[in-house]
């Protein structure tokens, strides 16, 4: 995915910038970018592929600018290339743009600014921005700025500089993150798409909400509303461990997990993805390809939302890697004397690793001989000290008692095993090629899923007040129902049950009237029109019927009375975005409904009880 990194201050902004840069690597990229003043001059360098590539260029060009804008590429409109790479320009080359998001209304834009007489060097929706801030640019750079958003729909979180405004650096956002780090002793302004690049000491940081924009310079910021009026907003201190905890701007920090997902899942991939072989690899898996290929059965351990996450991975395990696979309910499991044979490798999910069912769990397969492979995110948690081999989410502090980001990396970081345990086995490296192209396309969906959280909101307000709720799903979305159901009736206290749709006619039908609301979870298409035969059913009884599905899918106006498209996915990977929906979904309900959304009634983070 795109990232971004800007730099006005003392030290070399060509230097701080590609530091920058290196810390977005994990997003993902095709190629890389940067632009600075030198002079009154505007100079930049692009390069494709790593920013290796990048740095070398630099080297030859011998940049020595007074600030800089930088950016990493993942390509969405045109081919990775240097023309399509960031920095964009205007059509006088003193305008310099950065940009993450997508410009949905580029083409008008386009046809627009080409009957001005500009014309256009790359495919790119975002050179657009950089055209337009050029064309209303008449020595107020912030001006034209404003003037340009005004224009435009989509989201972004941008960044743009001036050959004749050595010392300001302007940054924008709308539904893509920007935040802007300061420190006033040393005169240093930065701003990046992503907090964990701010790998810096004593900054005071603060988080762009939507439609704000900041006019970056040495130790200074300033912030400006839609209509160009000065916000007072508060900053907070980046201590690198703290910060991560901390809500931004955000009002509770489910809602600030939610929104991180695009990051965390591709933090989940990053480096583990092998494309030329259609496989994965893990840092720190201690099992030989030997001991992996030795297994004939896996049984997975784990609880509550950690344990949908093992329901999905079960039938991805059998599905692909043709593993016996079942996934157990951790409290459950301890007291059925399990048979563990040699080749039977267990794997505990646990987010906090010290969810003591688990962890008894893991004792119990572990005194009969069991070789266990941990899927955690706390480092030097019991899990990751009791288990032969960890592999880490990477999601960083999860705050939330609500899991949300940890279960999408869980599917993530499952999914990965998955492909790794059946390229060892019978799947092609075609196959395998397919899958990972299929799992790094998520990020972005999972920002279009994000960018629908009104609508989404809108849902829950409408539905805020009943009191019973069914989640329906077939196949891997069955799981996705349960943790559906489990996220609403954590955070709202309603009733909600996530249920096989087509085991409905065998009792729970009776449930159904107008009181009852049913989200049918059409994400499988090889369960597709059984799923809506049992939405049918549902609506012949009253039921109020709400569909997640695919974009296109026909005959559901019939069956629905609400509907929210999401983008199409495959079979085996649906069920991380549906379940961002039902994160959303529960938590605009719990919003409506006044619970206390940081602290709900009766929970905790990690349960350390049995
Ligand atoms: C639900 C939730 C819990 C946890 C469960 C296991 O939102 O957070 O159901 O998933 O307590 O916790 P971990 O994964 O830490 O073992």
């Amino acid at each position: 995915m795109c990232g971004i990194f800007g730099y006005v201050g003392p030290r070399s902004p060509i230097a701080v910038c590609l530091a920058g840069l290196k810390h977005l690597e994990y997003r993902g990229y095709d190629s890389s970018g940067i632009a600075g003043i030198q002079s009154g001059e505007l100079l930049w360098c692009k390069a494709s592929g790593k920013i290796r590539s990048l740095e070398e260029a630099l080297e030859k060009k011998l940049l020595n600018v007074e600030l800089a804008i930088a950016h990493t590429r993942w390509a969405t409109h045109g081919q990775p290339s240097q023309e399509n790479a960031h920095p964009h320009f205007d059509d006088q080359n003193q305008i310099a743009v950065v940009h993450n998001g997508i410009i949905e209304n580029h083409q008008f834009l386009r046809n627009m600014l080409k009957k001005e007489g500009i014309s256009f060097y790359s495919e790119t929706d975002s050179e657009v921005i950089a055209k337009l801030i050029g064309h209303f640019y008449k020595g107020d750079l912030l001006d034209a700025t404003q003037k340009a958003l005004t224009l435009m729909r989509g989201f972004w979180g941008l960044a743009v500089i001036h050959k004749d405004h050595p010392g300001t650096i302007i940054a924008a956002a709308r539904e893509n993150p920007i935040v802007i780090g300061m420190n006033a002793q040393r005169m240093e302004g930065f701003v990046s798409s992503d907090v964990h690049a701010l790998n810096e000491r004593d900054l005071d940081v603060m988080f762009l909400r939507n439609d704000e924009v900041a006019v970056i310079s040495q130790g200074k910021v300033e912030v400006f509303d839609q209509t160009s009026s000065i916000i007072q907003k508060q900053s907070e201190k980046l201590d690198l461990e703290e910060e991560r905890a901390s809500k931004g701007d955000y009002p509770h920090y489910m809602l600030k997990e939610i929104s991180e997902q695009p990051e965390t899942i591709q933090r989940a991939f990053h480096n583990r993805l092998i494309a030329n072989f259609g496989t994965a690899e893990f840092e720190n898996l201690t099992l030989s390809s030997a001991d992996l290929l030795s297994v004939k059965r896996i049984i997975i351990l784990a609880c509550g939302t950690s344990y949908h996450a093992g329901l999905i991975a079960a039938s991805l395990l059998e599905d692909k890697a043709r593993i016996p696979t079942v996934a157990e309910i951790a409290s459950e499991f301890r007291y059925k004397n399990p048979i563990i044979s040699e080749d039977t490798l267990v794997i505990a999910i646990s987010q906090s690793g010290e969810t003591l069912d688990t962890i008894a769990a893991v004792r119990e397969v572990k005194s009969k001989g069991a070789k266990v492979l941990g899927i955690c995110n706390v480092r030097h948690s019991t899990l990751t000290r009791e288990a032969d081999s960890t592999l880490f989410l990477r999601a960083g502090p999860e705050i939330s008692v609500c899991s949300t980001k940890a279960f999408t990396s869980q599917l993530t970081v499952l999914a990965l095993f998955a492909l790794l345990m059946a390229r060892l086995r019978h799947m092609s490296k075609e196959e395998g090629q397919t899958f990972l192209e299929e799992l790094e396309k998520l990020p972005a969906l999972i920002h279009l899923i994000l960018a629908q959280k009104e609508k989404i909101a809108l849902l829950a307000q409408k539905y805020a007040h009943f009191e019973n709720f069914f989640f329906l799903g077939r196949h891997y979305m069955f799981p996705a129902s349960l943790e559906g159901a489990l996220k609403l009736k954590e955070i709202s206290y309603i009733n909600a049950q996530g249920y096989p749709a087509g085991e409905m006619k065998h009792g729970p039908n009776a449930l159904i009237d107008s009181s009852l609301v049913v989200i049918g979870m059409c994400g499988n298409e090889r369960t597709m029109d059984k799923m809506l035969s049992n939405l049918m059913e549902v609506k012949a009884r009253q039921g109020r019927v709400i569909a997640l599905a695919p974009e296109n899918t026909e005959n559901l106006t019939e069956i629905a009375d609400d509907i929210l498209f999401l983008p199409k996915v495959c079979d085996e990977l649906a069920s991380i975005p549906y379940s961002i929906v039902c994160q959303l979904f529960a938590y605009y309900v719990a919003v409506q409904r006044g619970t206390d959304i940081d602290q709900p009634r009766n929970l905790a983070k990690s349960v350390t009880v049995e």
